[in-house]
């Protein structure tokens, strides 16, 4: 019985979909249990650039089973779209199974958190707009829709009256066009009849699968700071993305599972707004530029905070695969690691980007904050406290070789080990795989987490 959880231990885009993808090989399932098209993983095998949404990274994987489980949020509209992009590229999307509990993004759902989001009234989220709010808000007020009812045409038409006569009220008010229900029905309906072979009970699918001595990854979407409940709430998606995300989101419970994997970059970065300590503020005028899609300069020896933060969008790549909006980028935050330690119960770690420091004399990470004068190891109780933390900083040497071709310990510069050393100290758990390259092989491992 081998279960295994990855999830992210920032706030997202720590190259997850590259972790998935590198133990793919190792597994016999995938399983994708929270969240939805939110999510924007980039995975590179060989000359092959694949960034996927909604589907597990496991699809890319020959022989893996990859599996919806019912946490997740579906729009049936994008999966078909993701599906059919990956079998134009020769990819076998035969074996997808999807959970018949999972719930249904309607055209309502989308509509509503753009409104909400354009409220003048109410604080900005930055949410992806992709409707997932609103479709886990009526999940849990049991107003929502569920895979299994897109085969009861009754039932699924009294349900849509029964949501829209609120949601209209509500759009309404925002000032925006009313939905009917043929319109939402509408979107469903081209793609019923592919969909229904795919859906399947999950949970009976992967205790047997465990039974038989199967081997299942569960793949996180977003990540602990993110998290509904242990994250910056509310500046949050609207799931669980921890480790207990995967139980409630698949239907297999806690006994089953041997390791929880946290996925952690060797900086940070966020998209969207809220609270972010060891945020790097880029200068005025790249702001201006990046919002007017104008080229930034490149940075080569970075000495200020902007010249850090606008080095580490650019050496990293940090634009969003699902917006394309430009990640927030700071330092490497250990109270933030501690505390995906904490909330996770992580065995081990995947240090990603490594590679992404070269080049950076002195690196800092933040090992506690000043928040009020008061220090915190830990992290605080809500978001307002948060607001005023105040990074305590260790600077560290940094290296200037390029790692990218390192595949063990020992081939890593001095100062890079220290650095990984130093990280594993300060995080909760130990460091297991490190990342030196977007690419499927560029990775050093140290302990076999499968
Ligand atoms: P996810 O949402 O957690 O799957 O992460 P994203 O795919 O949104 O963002 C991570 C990005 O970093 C992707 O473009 C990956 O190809 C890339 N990546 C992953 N690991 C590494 C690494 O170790 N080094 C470098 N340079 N890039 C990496
Ligand atoms: P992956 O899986 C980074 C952020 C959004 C916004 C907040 C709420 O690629 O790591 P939502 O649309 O979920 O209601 O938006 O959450 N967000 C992500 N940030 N990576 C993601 O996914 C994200 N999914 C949501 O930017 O701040
Ligand atoms: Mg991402």
């Amino acid at each position: 019985m081998t279960g295994i959880i990855l999830v992210g231990a920032q706030w997202g885009d720590e190259g997850k979909g590259k972790a998935t993808d590198l133990l793919g090989d190792r597994v016999d399932y995938v399983v994708k249990f929270n969240g939805g098209n939110n999510a924007g993983h980039t995975v590179v095998i060989g000359d092959e650039k694949y960034a996927l949404h909604l589907l597990p990274s496991g699809i890319l994987t020959p022989n893996v089973v990859p599996v919806i489980g019912n946490g997740v949020v579906v729009d049936v509209r994008v999966l078909f779209e993701e599906l059919d992009s990956l079998i134009s590229r020769g990819v076998d999307v035969s074996k997808l199974k999807v959970s018949g509990r999972a719930h249904v993004i309607a055209k309502y759902h989308r509509l509503l958190d753009n409104a909400m989001e354009d409220d003048p009234a109410k604080r900005k989220i930055g949410t992806t707009g992709r409707g997932i709010g609103p479709t886990y808000a009526d999940k849990i007020s049991r107003s929502g829709i569920r895979i299994a009812d897109l085969f009861r045409e009754d039932i699924l038409r009294e349900k849509v009256a029964s949501a829209l006569d609120s949601k209209n009220r509500i759009l309404s008010r925002y000032g925006r066009s009313e939905v009917t229900v043929d319109e939402v029905i509408a979107e469903f309906e081209p793609y019923l009849e592919r969909l229904k072979p795919m859906v399947v009970n999950v949970s009976d699918l992967l205790n047997t699968a465990l039974d038989d001595g199967k081997t299942v990854l569960f793949e996180g979407g977003q990540a602990t700071m993110l998290d509904i409940d242990f994250g910056t709430y509310p500046f949050v998606t609207s799931s669980n993305a921890t480790a207990g995300g995967a139980i409630t989101g698949s239907g297999v419970g806690p006994t089953k599972i041997s390791s929880v994997v946290g996925i952690i970059k060797a900086y940070t970065t966020r998209v969207g707004e809220g609270p972010f300590p060891t945020e790097l503020h880029l200068s005025r005028d790249v702001v201006d530029n990046l919002l007017n899609g104008r080229e930034i300069p490149r940075v080569t020896n970075p000495q200020t905070d902007a010249e850090f933060g606008q080095f580490l969008l650019q050496e990293g790549g940090e634009f969003g695969v699902t917006t394309g909006r430009a990640r927030r980028c700071g330092w490497y935050d250990a109270v933030v690691a501690r505390w995906a330690a904490q909330v996770n119960g992580l065995t081990d770690f995947v240090l990603t980007k490594l590679d992404v420091l070269t080049g950076i004399d002195k690196i800092k990470v933040c090992v506690a904050y000043e928040i009020n004068g008061v220090r915190y190891d830990s992290m605080p109780l809500d978001c307002v406290e948060f607001e005023d933390a105040v990074p305590v900083y260790e600077e560290y040497e940094g290296w200037m070789e390029d790692i990218s071709t390192a595949r063990e310990f020992d081939d890593l510069p001095t100062n890079a080990q220290k650095y990984v050393k130093r990280l594993e100290e300060l995080s909760g758990c130990r460091i297991s795989v490190i990342g030196v390259g977007a690419d499927r092989d560029a990775i050093v491992e140290i302990n076999r987490i499968v």
